[in-house]
């Protein structure tokens, strides 16, 4: 098995093609390994993982943690709320404190963008980026590549628009760095108001009508807008935001083929998406979950046999 060119997963920025490819081919191993009736592998059994969380999460951290048992590596969880970082603490002297009980790696969620690579800078640990604010989230990126993958056959090539809040997507950054180093055709597609400036420097391009966009693509994959992130109001009110982006039965049938719906979760119901699309079999949002513990398990594995 070949290994990884990176140390770390800070963002798939860092990646090359070949890194994604391993990454899913050690993926399709554990992912059969998963299906098995015994779940878990030694694989990491002299591995200690922390998983410090200073953000909400529900996939990503379950996930995380369901691939780091799977593995038997022995795991640590923090949660920001309950911390001494109320008591006015550091991040790197809380971080130094928890790899004093000799922790091999850390994944980390945190809402400032580069928080993961400024702790790559100052302690000894692997660190993954379980993401950072409205910058990356490598590894959302790469169970939603690995779900196309595994549905259409191939990702090169096909064309994917990513829909709705991209401004203050990690989502969708990381997304648009995994399908473009893998050949996909890629769009972006909310109220202007939503896509960054420039957006187009990345090779992405930037497509306002969202008729047009899903007649385009063979993909869609639908956002959630980031409220939480928004200190202004970016377009006049949510039921204007969903009669103009949001996905519903009706614009699909207008189709003239079936295309794929994908989101990373939380879903707002009824907002960017409608039930009976979430739940149809267009949709492959539960595959990217049962995907994520795969593709973290294999992130996880390669990262670890760098260790020294
Ligand atoms: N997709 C995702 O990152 O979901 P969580 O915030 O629940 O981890």
């Amino acid at each position: 098995m070949g290994e990884l060119s990176v140390k770390h997963l800070l963002g798939i920025k860092y990646l090359h093609e070949k890194d994604i490819q391993l990454i899913f081919e050690t993926a399709d191993h554990f992912k059969e390994v998963i299906n098995r009736s015994i779940k878990k592998v030694p694989s990491l059994r002299d591995i200690t993982i922390a998983n410090i969380f200073f953000e909400n999460s529900t996939r990503t951290k379950l996930s995380f943690e369901l691939a780091e048992k799977r593995l038997s590596a022995d795991v640590l969880n923090f949660s920001a709320a309950q911390s001494s970082l109320k008591k006015g603490e550091t991040l790197i002297d809380t971080v130094n404190n928890i790899l004093s009980m000799k922790v091999d790696m850390v994944v980390m969620r945190h809402p400032n963008p580069g928080a993961g690579i400024f702790l790559s800078k100052h302690v000894s640990a692997v660190i993954i980026n379980a993401g950072d604010g409205a910058h990356e989230h490598p590894t959302q990126a790469l169970l939603d590549s690995y779900s196309i993958r595994e549905k259409l056959g191939d990702v090169s090539g096909k064309n994917v628009v990513i829909v709705g809040d991209i401004l203050h997507s990690r989502v969708a950054l990381s997304n648009i760095f995994a399908l473009k180093l893998q050949g996909a055709n890629v769009k972006v597609c909310g109220p202007k108001t939503l896509i960054p400036k420039h957006i187009e420097s990345l090779g992405v391009k930037v497509e306002t009508n969202l008729e047009k966009a899903l007649q385009w693509c063979d993909v869609a994959n639908m956002l959630r807008v980031q409220n939480e992130r928004m200190d202004i109001s970016y377009f006049p009110t949510t039921r204007e935001y969903t009669q103009q982006y949001g996905v519903n039965r009706g614009i699909l049938d207008k189709l003239d083929k079936e295309i794929v719906i994908m989101h990373p979760g939380p879903i707002n119901r009824g907002v960017e998406i409608t039930s009976d699309v979430a739940d149809s079999d267009q949709s492959i949002i539960l595959n990217q979950v049962e995907n994520g513990v795969a593709i973290r398990m294999a992130v996880i594995y390669l990262l670890a046999s760098k260790i020294k």
